[in-house]
């Protein structure tokens, strides 16, 4: 593998302004969601509905999603990266391109973190929008998460990326060995209810990605609200 080294700003911009846009303006991690419109409208409404006070994000990569939720919360944005090289990169493009103050990166492993994170919010007022992007390694850590969020006790929405849909093969999924990001990730919990996109992958831009709704029953009003959302029943 060729070693990783970085050019200085002025060579940087020089050199991408002598590369085709379609190269690199497309790459999912450019842009917030994967690229994806129609889950940012989700998820745009569901903040308007649910009004987060805070969020949390498994999995910051180079926080291109970070800056978007940071907006659509009250209080505090929490994103949890493991990799340390990744963690920094993403350091430095939140000090340099003047991201949002209320955005705390954490270096560490997304499932004890985000019991910390949650350990340090009352149950009676807050509410937690979570989008779980951490999986990347042979170790799923989407169940634990959202045993977590259960366990927590308070108000939560979590958001998963690469969630397999079963009845629209067009939304991609991701998979590890036998272990597919899907339904089968949830930890089983009779309370606990799964939306997924109504509209067809046809009208997703960006990776198309399949996104995975997921609250407790006493949130789930939030959810059966959505228009571009359908219920999956576990
Ligand atoms: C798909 S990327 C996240 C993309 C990012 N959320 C975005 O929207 O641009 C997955 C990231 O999760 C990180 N990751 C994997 N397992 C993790 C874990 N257990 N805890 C925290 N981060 C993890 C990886 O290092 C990688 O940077």
């Amino acid at each position: 593998m060729a070693p990783k080294f970085y050019f200085g700003q002025q060579l940087s911009e020089f050199c991408l302004d002598h590369i085709k846009p379609h190269v690199y303006f497309d790459k999912w991690a450019i842009q917030p969601f994967n690229g994806q419109a129609r889950r940012m409208a989700v998820i745009w409404e569901i903040a308007r509905t649910f009004k987060p006070t805070v969020g949390v994000e498994t999995g910051t990569f180079m926080g291109s999603s970070t800056p978007y939720l940071a907006t659509m919360v009250e209080k505090e944005m929490y994103t949890i990266e493991i990799d340390k090289p990744t963690f920094d990169l993403a350091t430095e493009r939140f000090e340099k391109n003047g991201h949002q103050k209320n955005i705390n990166l954490i270096l560490g492993d997304s499932v004890l973190q985000i019991e910390t994170i949650l350990d340090g919010l009352n149950p009676n007022e807050d509410r937690v929008l979570a989008y779980l992007d951490a999986h990347w390694y042979d170790a799923i850590p989407t169940t634990e998460e959202i045993e977590a969020l259960i366990n927590w006790g308070g108000s939560w929405i979590a958001v998963i990326d690469d969630f397999k849909i079963d009845s629209d093969s067009g939304y991609r999924f991701d998979s590890y060995g036998e272990v597919e990001i899907g339904k089968d990730v949830l930890p089983s919990n009779r309370d606990l209810r799964l939306f997924v996109p109504s509209i067809s992958s046809e009208y997703e831009t960006g990776r198309r990605k399949g996104t995975g709704y997921v609250c407790m029953k006493s949130d789930a009003k939030v959810l059966e609200s959505i228009s571009d959302l359908t219920e999956y029943r576990l």
